[in-house]
């Protein structure tokens, strides 16, 4: 663990885990989140670069669902619509995790840890996963970082940085490793 990832758990410390307003859920993800998703993928453009104004990311994010290969944590909004808190995509083939957020105000409440768990069940238990996620110069992907390590995931090697310019590193769960 980093000095950078020792700062932030200590002021998780101080804060108790957020309650969340409303119970949020996960389901398999619907063309209908699209909107939704790409609102979130927004949110995150400063770590992973230009996405929700890129045609072949919602390209790849519609064949994601079509293929029931993402997953969609969602709540009830205001208007007593389903609302888009967070977003998994997984690929069974590849093995790999290859796109996770929380919406900013939905965070420290556990749903990037069911988003995770759901995806890692419908991957085969007897190969390894992977991940490219941030490094730990990253300050912003502490909790990413640490948040797979609770899973089993482990450094194996540097990778490029996004085109954010934020650097990265792969990330791999042994088969059967972890919770
Ligand atoms: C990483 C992310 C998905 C976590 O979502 P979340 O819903 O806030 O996470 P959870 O509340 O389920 O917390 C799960 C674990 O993540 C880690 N974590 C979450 N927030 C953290 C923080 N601020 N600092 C350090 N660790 C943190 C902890 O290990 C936590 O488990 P714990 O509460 O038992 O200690 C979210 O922070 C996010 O979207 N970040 C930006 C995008 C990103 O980094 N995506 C992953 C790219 S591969």
């Amino acid at each position: 663990m980093t000095t950078r990832d020792s700062a932030i758990d200590d002021s998780r410390r101080s804060s108790p885990r957020a309650a969340p307003a409303r119970p949020a859920r996960i389901r398999s993800a619907e063309p209908g989140d699209v909107p939704g998703w790409l609102h979130l993928a927004r949110e995150v453009e400063h770590l992973f670069g230009p996405m929700a104004e890129v045609p072949e990311f919602r390209a790849a994010l519609e064949k994601a669902i079509g293929d029931g290969h993402a997953l969609a944590a969602v709540a009830p909004s205001d208007d007593g619509a389903e609302e888009l808190a967070g977003g998994i995509v997984f690929s069974p083939e590849g093995g790999a995790i290859e796109w996770l957020a929380v919406s900013t105000r939905a965070r420290g409440a556990g749903l990037g840890r069911e988003l995770l768990a759901a995806a890692i069940a419908r991957l085969d238990p007897a190969k390894p996963i992977s991940v490219q996620t941030f490094a730990p110069a990253s300050a912003d992907g502490a909790a990413a970082r640490r948040l797979y390590a609770s899973f089993g995931f482990e450094d194996r090697e540097d990778a490029e940085a996004t085109p954010a310019g934020v650097p990265t590193v792969i990330m791999v769960r042994r088969a059967s490793a972890g919770r």
